[in-house]
């Protein structure tokens, strides 16, 4: 018999409304243990509202989700980030004047165990701590791109679009989630460093067994190597949802990317 895939995440009726604008509408989803899923739609489809619900930036106007089998609705990021789902952005929150490690190691903030007071009581917990996420940054860039080891003390503003990117992954990473969500995490990069950086996914999920991704992605091809299961969204409803060959020849998929004439031949 065929092993039962775990569900880690489910969302049930989630609807995120702003004003007359429903972002998204009655989305009820699940997201397996250990899956690569990705998530298309067209522009102002509701991808990055979806993230912005599940991570607690926003408060769904309606439904629930649930992660680990605990309800999250309602709860502020940090907490989040805590039960173990860590996000990238779609433009870059990176501060480029900070340093790669500095920028990989403020990822840690939520879930930091030492405090101010360790700082003067309990100095050699507050090292041992520091000590641990440092070197947890330096073996995932060692994933990405062994060359980052080097330039860690080097400012971020310095490395080409790839790097960065690279960074921003290893600081949602560092807080050891267990689903990490990469909101078009090859925005803006060319068709050679998009596939390098889909591979580095595929590496780490490889290398991290305990690792969940969920991959937003504005354009189809560039799911359709790294992901399992394809969910489409449209007008912030899911039309879609299968294998990317299932996904990508699904007649209202075709529709949302092309529009109806070219669907209907
Ligand atoms: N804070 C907000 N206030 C009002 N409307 C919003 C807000 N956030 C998102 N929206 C609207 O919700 C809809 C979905 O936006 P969203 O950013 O989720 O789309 P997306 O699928 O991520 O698009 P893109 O591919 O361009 O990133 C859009 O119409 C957008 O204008
Ligand atoms: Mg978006």
């Amino acid at each position: 018999m065929a092993e039962e895939k775990k569900v880690i995440f489910y969302t049930e009726d989630i609807e995120m409304r702003f004003g007359g604008l429903y972002a998204l509408k009655n989305i009820n989803i699940k997201i397996y243990e250990n899956e690569i899923l990705g998530m298309i739609g067209p522009n102002g489809s509701g991808k990055t509202t979806f993230f912005n619900v599940i991570t607690g930036f926003y408060k769904p106007t309606k439904g629930r989700f649930y992660f680990m089998g605990e309800d999250l609705t309602g709860k502020e990021p940090y907490e989040i980030t805590r039960k173990g789902i860590s996000r990238t952005y779609q433009i870059s929150r990176l501060c480029l004047d900070l340093t790669i490690l500095d920028n990989i190691l403020i990822g840690t903030y939520p879930v930091q165990k030492s405090g101010y007071s360790d700082a003067i009581f309990n100095r050699k917990k507050l090292i041992k701590e520091v000590k641990k996420h440092t070197e947890r940054a330096v073996h995932l860039l060692n994933i990405f791109n062994p060359d980052l080891i080097e330039k860690l003390f080097v400012p971020v503003r310095s490395l080409p679009h790839i790097d960065r990117r690279r960074v921003e992954i290893c600081r949602a990473m560092i807080a050891e989630p267990k689903l990490i969500l990469l909101d078009e995490p090859s925005a803006g990069m060319n068709a050679d460093e998009t596939k390098e950086l889909m591979d580095d996914i595929e590496k780490v999920r490889k290398e991290m067994e305990n690792v969940t991704i969920m991959i937003i992605e504005h354009d189809m091809k560039v799911i359709s190597s790294v992901s399992e299961r394809v969910i489409a969204l449209n007008f912030g409803q899911v039309i879609a949802e299968g294998t990317y060959e299932e996904v990508s020849h699904n007649k209202e998929v075709i529709e949302a990317y092309l529009g109806k004439e070219v669907a209907n031949g």
